[in-house]
């Protein structure tokens, strides 16, 4: 089986599919080459050992203390790489990975004391972590908070009864959960919370809401790994975006980058990283101000001819895309 992109070089085999929840599956794989990976780093994964579809997924494994290299995979509608993951991969089946890619973990932002906030499937490099954590640095003050929509969600929930976690559930919460959504009033009350390195990742709007919350509350460090939600509703106000080909005008809400906007209304773009690294989302701006928090893969003429990476790029004001 040949390499299906130089973006992918890393072949893995599938050793076991496990279902988490109703709609979550963690896939373990075996890797013959090295493979080195930090806890709460992601992957790029060829979907279908195809060169042009790329999805990024966290490791949800811990390095020196899984077994396998693991993914897990929320089932979207309609997702391309999901559906592929959690239907029609099997056992023995392989897959074509990208090296190890990211910053969001303990390595990059060492701590005496974390509050590591997950929601939803954002909770796979939150596990990873802390994980890690509990091997290789016991002495940490860990707190863990984990916001789910339900108990029948909880994803690794054997595993999380090994380490201490506040959960959360938004419906039916049983005994050892705390109802509803979490609260300022809650993250006020953990203990030394202005001295911990916070860490999140969970939908977009959720980071938001923590991500205010524990900054008035006195946190310094907070670092967090956008889970990226494809079915976000396109919006209806904002900054205009125009395409020339064909013509179409759509919107990005204030702080959307220019793939969120993009993607949510079906305008064709290719992603795989959504960290500025793969150059996969390579888009000509032709006019309009923006900001851009990665160039990594363009050339010095690319930039000066409006070429971004989309998901790397901030709209200032309206755009027209070449
Ligand atoms: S998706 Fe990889 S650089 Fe934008």
């Amino acid at each position: 089986m040949t390499m299906p992109t130089s973006l992918c070089p890393y072949r893995m085999q599938v050793h076991h599919i496990k279902q988490e929840t109703p709609d979550v599956w963690t896939l373990s794989l075996f890797c013959h080459d090295a493979w080195p990976y930090e806890a709460g780093q992601h992957a790029l994964v060829s979907i279908r050992n195809s060169a042009d579809t790329l999805r990024a997924y966290t490791i949800s494994s811990t390095p020196g203390v899984s077994p396998f290299i693991t993914l897990t995979v929320r089932r979207i509608n309609g997702g391309a790489g999901s559906q592929w993951l959690t239907r029609e991969v099997k056992r023995g089946d392989y897959l074509w990975l990208s090296a190890p890619q990211g910053d969001f973990t303990c390595a990059a932002h060492p701590a005496g004391r974390y509050l590591l906030l997950a929601a939803g499937c954002g909770v796979t490099p939150i596990m990873s972590m802390r994980r890690w954590l509990a091997k290789y640095s016991p002495m940490t003050d860990v707190e863990v908070i984990y916001c789910t929509r339900s108990p029948q969600d909880v994803i690794f929930a054997d595993e999380w009864r090994a380490f201490p976690v506040t959960l959360f559930a938004e419906e039916g919460a049983a005994q050892g959960f705390i109802p509803g959504r979490i609260t300022r009033e809650h993250l006020a009350c953990i203990p030394h919370l202005k001295d911990r390195t916070v860490m999140a990742c969970g939908p977009a709007p959720w980071m938001e809401f923590v991500e205010e919350q524990v900054k008035s509350l006195g946190v310094t460090r907070f670092w967090k790994e956008k889970f990226f939600t494809p079915s976000a509703a396109p919006a209806t106000s904002g900054l205009k975006i125009s395409t020339l080909q064909p013509v179409r005008e759509f919107y990005a809400p204030v702080g959307a980058t220019l793939l969120e906007a993009m993607e949510s209304n079906k305008v064709a773009v290719n992603a795989a990283c959504r960290a500025g690294v793969c150059g996969c989302c390579k888009t000509k701006v032709a006019s309009g101000d923006y900001t851009v928090s990665s160039t990594a893969t363009l050339t010095e003429q690319e930039i000066a001819d409006g070429y971004v990476l989309a998901c790397s790029c901030h709209p200032k004001s309206d755009l027209v895309l070449a």
